[in-house]
């Protein structure tokens, strides 16, 4: 076993070239020693002989803590912070992240339920999703989490599910506005969108929410994610408080919250820098200034996912074959795409991009080869690592792709084949 200390993230991590296997320079949040990349104080094999298992994801709690400095070091502290539990519901990050947030987002009533037995109070455990079913929203009454409503048949079923118990709805609109999250990996507002009440029909429904038998606790303004710009993330900030202001000035009372949003993106692929926080933390800074007076005494709130918890995963698994094909040599893993399918690039890339990979057990081998890696899925899909120069490695050696911290598990088609699914652990 070795100490369990993590470097510091470095501020320009960029991984320059697509077919290179990554730095310990560039991907500086976890270290090497003798060779052996390290997560919390062991290697990849120590990991699996920990867990007993042959390939698995491994969440480094420094890293996580790491992340959220960084955010409170750069974002005003009138700007709460809460976890979009989407991007990890792994039980034990939850309830790492419980006392270092002030609030979780859920996508349904799994993760409500997870959050709410992580000891959040219920008023900072918000519920965002478009298709969300009655027996999920009369849950949600009855916990008292605030449901951010995504459309008005959904309001209108709320307010007839609240009819049926004892509990007032606590509710907020989920605005779709008329602007857009520039340079997003995902877009989700501006246009037609499944996601929130477009902008103009949320002004004209508050005219109504007065009679309506919900309590109205605020808005909802989610435009996107995984954004490395700056500049695009400060223009949208400017757009989100003009429109909180006008949607506080619409409403008939004060509303106690707004969800101004996230999208802070991490660095995946090559070329890609990692996001400069300082300016969006001037420029929020500078909002605040402007919109003191119209958002007073109302709670501000970012809702970040990838950016809390991405960079501290390691997704291992271990070669069982290399093999020749017409002059390509393939190293052939127990783990792939049913495993981690957000690096085959199934899960929203249009181009396969490769994420960083590198060869646990020979950080310090100087000799290279290039090799595609792949998975043990009878598909050309399963795909880990293509055409990437890396330490030349042999049958039982340690395969990892860095950044696997969001999205993993459960973003991933494990039934798949019924190979064995994957483990995790948090250290
Ligand atoms: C409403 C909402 N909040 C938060 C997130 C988390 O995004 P990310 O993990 O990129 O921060 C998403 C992602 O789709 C979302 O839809």
């Amino acid at each position: 076993m070795s100490s369990s200390s993590t470097s510091t993230i470095s501020a320009n991590n960029t991984n320059t070239n697509n077919s290179s296997a990554p730095s310990h320079e560039q991907m500086s949040q976890f270290k090497v020693e003798q060779g052996e990349l390290i997560a919390a104080g062991f290697t990849m094999a120590e990991i699996s002989q920990l867990l007993n298992r042959p390939a698995f994801y491994v969440y480094d709690k420094q890293v996580i803590n790491q992340q959220v400095d960084l955010f409170r070091q750069h974002i005003p502290a009138r700007i709460k912070l809460h976890y979009a539990v989407k991007a990890n519901p792994y039980w034990p990050v939850i309830q790492h992240l419980k006392p270092l947030v002030d609030g979780f987002d859920v996508a349904s009533q799994k993760e409500m339920l997870l959050a709410l037995q992580s000891g959040m109070p219920v008023a900072d455990i918000s519920f965002a999703g478009p298709g969300k079913g009655d027996a999920e929203l009369l849950a949600a009454v009855i916990a008292g989490v605030t449901l951010n409503v995504e459309s008005l048949g959904e309001l209108q079923r709320i307010c007839q599910l609240g009819a049926k118990t004892n509990h007032t709805p606590q509710v907020a609109l989920r605005v779709n506005p008329a602007f857009e999250l520039k340079a997003s990996g995902m877009k989700m507002a501006g246009g037609a969108k499944p996601f929130g009440i477009d902008e103009e029909l949320v002004l004209q429904t508050l005219s109504d929410i007065g009679q309506m038998p919900v309590k109205l606790r605020g808005f909802h303004i989610f435009c996107g994610s995984q954004n490395l710009k700056a500049e695009a993330l400060i223009e949208a900030h400017q757009h989100t408080f003009a429109l909180a202001a006008k949607l506080v000035a619409a409403c008939p009372y004060r509303p106690e919250i707004i969800n101004l949003g996230g999208g802070f993106g991490i660095p995946y692929f090559a070329g890609e820098r990692r996001l400069d926080l300082a300016p969006v933390g001037e420029s929020l800074n500078a909002l605040l200034q402007q919109y003191n007076r119209e958002l007073a005494d109302i709670e501000l709130v970012i809702e970040l996912g990838r950016f809390l918890v991405a960079d501290a995963g390691l997704y291992a698994c271990q070669v069982v074959d290399k093999k020749q094909s017409r002059g390509t040599t393939y190293l052939v893993c127990n783990g792939g795409l049913h495993h981690h399918l957000a690096n085959s690039g199934n899960f929203g890339q249009v181009i396969r991009k490769n994420y960083p990979v590198a060869i646990a057990n020979r950080m310090a081998q100087a000799e290279l080869e290039l090799v595609t890696i792949v998975g043990p899925l009878c598909t050309p899909l399963d795909i880990l690592a293509d055409r990437m120069s890396l330490p030349k490695a042999e049958v039982g050696d340690w395969v990892v792709v860095y950044q696997s911290g969001a999205y993993g598990p459960t973003a991933s088609p494990q039934d798949f084949l019924g190979h064995p699914n994957v483990a995790e652990i948090l250290l």
